[in-house]
């Protein structure tokens, strides 16, 4: 049977149930149709515009050992950096100054940084003026309430499955019930709150996909990111099938029709799947972020959670203006505004 006609209740009425989600990512003969329906959902609640939000990967030091993750803690042939707080807060200032109104900070999950550390690095951020967005995995309810008093104002942290057999297989010594806590927690302490899903996993299929898109759409994110899973060398799983980038974008399709007002980025991993292609298609069905990594050279090339890692080799400006030029030839511009989902302002009241 056609998906079609899940495809247009989605579109009209943004929810779905999980038997249409289900025979929408299994038809391969409308993905177009799907996009479409996505890409003008996407027009109406969250215009033409894209946020550009500059991403340093702080540290890629990791106590954790998901069984897809370059950054694991088993993975002992990766050399682990740690960044200067002085390192971050001049990279900081740099997409400051060249125009980024967020800046987003992630690393492996470690108390490489200490909390203080942190909040330092925080409060000086906040002085140019910008947004800022951490992705330090899973912490306390006190360290996170100790990072938003500091000032920071988003969090991401994905799922990554709702599948319990599947996120205990993937993720030793980790809980799901822990996690969503997190999420919880995070969405308590008045965090604009991001999660996702790492797609094609092996062990998944299009029940437990529909099944976690139905979490996401439960648990009303403020954005979601999502990419297909890439196989990263020294891991359990680096002889295992990459995720399917079509699929991929199904997922972020559905997720825009699901949660139409919510920041949906155009993954990195989506890019390194196709990177000439890969960024147009996910602004195309339903993305409306890109992130780019402004953790030049060396740092970067050390942030490996999978081979080949999609890349800009310019500098901060530069990429700035990159993304000025193309978004322009596709119809899209770079959004001036602070990069707060309409989603959050609107559950804000602003
Ligand atoms: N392929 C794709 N994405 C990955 N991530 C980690 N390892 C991989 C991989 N091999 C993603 C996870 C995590 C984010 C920081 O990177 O979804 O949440
Ligand atoms: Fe660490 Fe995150 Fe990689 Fe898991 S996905 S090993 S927590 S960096």
């Amino acid at each position: 049977m056609s998906s079609i006609k899940f495809i247009n209740e989605l579109e009209a009425t943004h929810t779905t149930s999980l038997y249409g989600l289900e025979k929408i990512i299994a038809d391969n003969d409308n993905c177009e149709y799907l996009f479409e329906a996505a890409n003008r959902v996407r027009q109406k609640f969250v215009k033409q515009e894209v946020h550009l939000k500059a991403l340093i990967e702080i540290s890629n030091i990791c106590a954790k050992k998901c069984f897809y993750c370059g950054l694991r803690s088993k993975n002992k042939s990766l050399k682990r950096y740690k960044m200067s707080a002085d390192e971050v807060v001049s990279c900081a200032k740099e997409a400051a100054i060249s125009g980024y109104k967020t800046i987003v900070m992630q690393s492996g999950e470690s108390s490489a940084f200490k909390d203080d550390e942190i909040c330092k690095i925080i409060r000086e951020i906040k002085k140019f003026g910008v947004q800022i967005t951490l992705s330090f995995g899973e912490k306390s309810f006190e360290q996170y309430k100790a990072y938003k008093e500091e000032g920071a104002d988003r969090y991401l942290l994905r799922i990554e499955t709702t599948n319990q057999a599947l996120y205990k297989a993937l993720h030793p010594n980790m809980s799901l019930k822990n996690r969503i806590k997190c999420l919880e927690n995070l969405r308590i302490l008045g965090y604009e709150t991001g999660s996702g899903l790492l797609v094609g996993l092996p062990g998944s299929s299009a029940k437990i996909l529909a099944r976690d898109l139905m979490f996401l759409k439960k648990h009303d994110f403020d954005m979601i990111g999502i990419g297909p899973f890439i196989p990263a060398t020294n891991t359990p799983l680096e002889h295992s099938k990459a995720g399917e980038i079509k699929l991929a974008l199904k997922a972020n399709a559905l997720t825009r029709l699901l949660l139409p007002e919510i920041n949906i980025p155009a993954t990195t991993a989506i890019e390194t799947l196709d990177p000439n292609e890969g960024r147009k298609m996910a602004l195309r069905s339903g993305a409306n972020v890109i992130m780019p990594s402004i953790t030049q050279g060396r740092y970067h090339d050390l942030y490996r959670l999978y081979p080949n890692k999609f890349c800009l080799k310019e500098s901060v400006a530069e990429i700035y203006d990159r993304f000025d030029d193309m978004l322009a030839l596709i119809g899209d511009k770079i959004s001036l505004t602070n990069g707060n989902s309409v989603h959050f302002n609107q559950r804000q009241g602003l």
